[in-house]
C-alpha cells in the first residue's frame, strides 16, 4: 500500500502545498487537517499553536500517515523542532520563509517578507534573517487580515487588495526586487501580488521545493509509490466543511468531499 503523507495548516493555505505535492508526487496518498476552528493561528501565541500542532500530527499518525508535511508557516516555526523531539520515528517537512534565497538573489539588496504576525516574532524566523540576509535590507508586513479574507475565498476583492496595497506598495517604494511569501496561504493571491508589485519583482513560492523536499524523503526511507491506484485525498476540518467545499474549486481548481471533526478539550476526536 502506498505511503500517507499527512499535511496540516490552519486552514485552507496548506492546500497551496497540497497542489505542488500533487502534481509532483499523484501516487501518494494524502490526509489534510485544515484547524479552522482555530485559524488564524498568526495571532495567537507560540504556545497554543505548538499544543494544536502536535495533537494534530497525533490525529494524522492515527489516520494511517507515515510522513508529515507542516504546510504551515507559522506552525512550523512554533512547532517544527518539538515535534520532531516527540516523534523521532516521523520524518516531518517544515517550511520557514525563504529569506536565504531571496537574499542571496537580490540584486537592489532590499527583498521583501510577507508572513504572520507569530512568524515574524519567532527565534526561527529572526535567526534565518540574521545568518543569511545580514548584509540585505528586509522589510516585513504581516498584512493583517489578509489570512481571513483567504478563507472566506475572497482572492481579488476590494478588501483584500486594499491590504495587499498597503502592504507592498512601501515595500515597492524602498526599492525590493523580491518578495517571499512566508504564510502558506498568500500564494493565492499571487496574481494580485504580481499586479501590483509590477513584472520588476520576482515573487517566491516555495511550495516547489517543499514539494521536492516531501519527494527526496520518500525516496530516502523507499516510500515513493509508482501507481496512482488508491493515492486519493482526505479533507478534514475543525470548521464548517459546507463553506470549505464550496470553495475548493478556488482552491484546487476541483471538487472533492469535506470531513468534519470537533475539538473537545483540546482533542480531536
Ligand atoms: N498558513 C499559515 C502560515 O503559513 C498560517 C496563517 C494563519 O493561520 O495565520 O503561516
Amino acid at each position: 500500500m502506498a505511503t500517507t503523507i499527512g499535511m496540516l495548516d490552519s486552514g485552507v493555505g496548506g492546500l497551496t502545498i497540497l497542489r505542488a505535492i500533487r502534481e509532483q508526487l499523484p501516487g501518494q496518498p494524502v490526509v489534510y487537517l485544515a484547524d479552522q476552528a482555530h485559524v488564524p493561528y498568526g495571532v495567537r501565541s507560540l504556545d497554543e499553536v505548538r499544543r494544536f500542532t502536535k495533537e494534530i500530527t497525533q490525529f494524522l499518525i492515527d489516520q494511517g500517515a507515515k510522513l508529515i508535511v507542516v504546510a504551515c508557516n507559522t506552525a512550523s516555526v512554533a512547532a517544527l523542532s518539538y515535534l520532531r523531539n516527540e516523534y523521532p520515528e516521523t520524518p516531518f517537512v517544515g517550511m520557514e520563509p525563504a529569506v536565504k534565497p531571496a537574499a542571496e538573489q537580490t540584486k537592489t539588496g532590499v527583498v521583501g517578507v510577507l508572513a504572520t504576525y507569530a512568524t515574524f516574532q519567532t527565534e526561527v524566523y529572526n535567526s534565518v534573517k540574521e545568518r543569511f540576509a545580514k548584509n540585505v535590507t528586509v522589510i516585513q508586513n504581516h498584512c493583517p487580515g489578509l489570512v481571513n479574507q483567504i478563507e472566506k475565498g475572497d482572492l481579488t476583492g476590494f478588501e483584500t487588495r486594499k491590504i495587499l496595497e498597503s502592504a507592498l506598495r512601501p515595500m515597492v517604494a524602498q526599492g525590493i526586487d523580491t518578495v517571499v511569501l512566508g504564510c502558506t496561504h498568500y500564494p493565492f493571491v499571487i496574481p494580485l501580488i504580481e499586479e501590483i508589485v509590477g513584472p520588476k519583482v520576482r515573487v517566491i513560492d516555495p511550495a516547489p521545493a517543499i514539494a521536492r523536499q516531501t519527494q527526496r524523503l520518500l525516496m530516502e526511507h523507499g516510500w515513493l509509490s509508482d501507481g496512482i491506484i488508491g493515492s486519493e485525498i482526505r479533507l478534514i476540518t475543525t470548521g464548517n466543511a459546507q463553506t470549505i467545499e464550496k470553495n475548493l474549486p478556488l482552491y484546487l481548481g476541483y471538487h472533492l468531499p469535506v470531513e468534519s471533526i470537533q475539538w473537545v478539550d483540546e482533542k480531536l476526536g
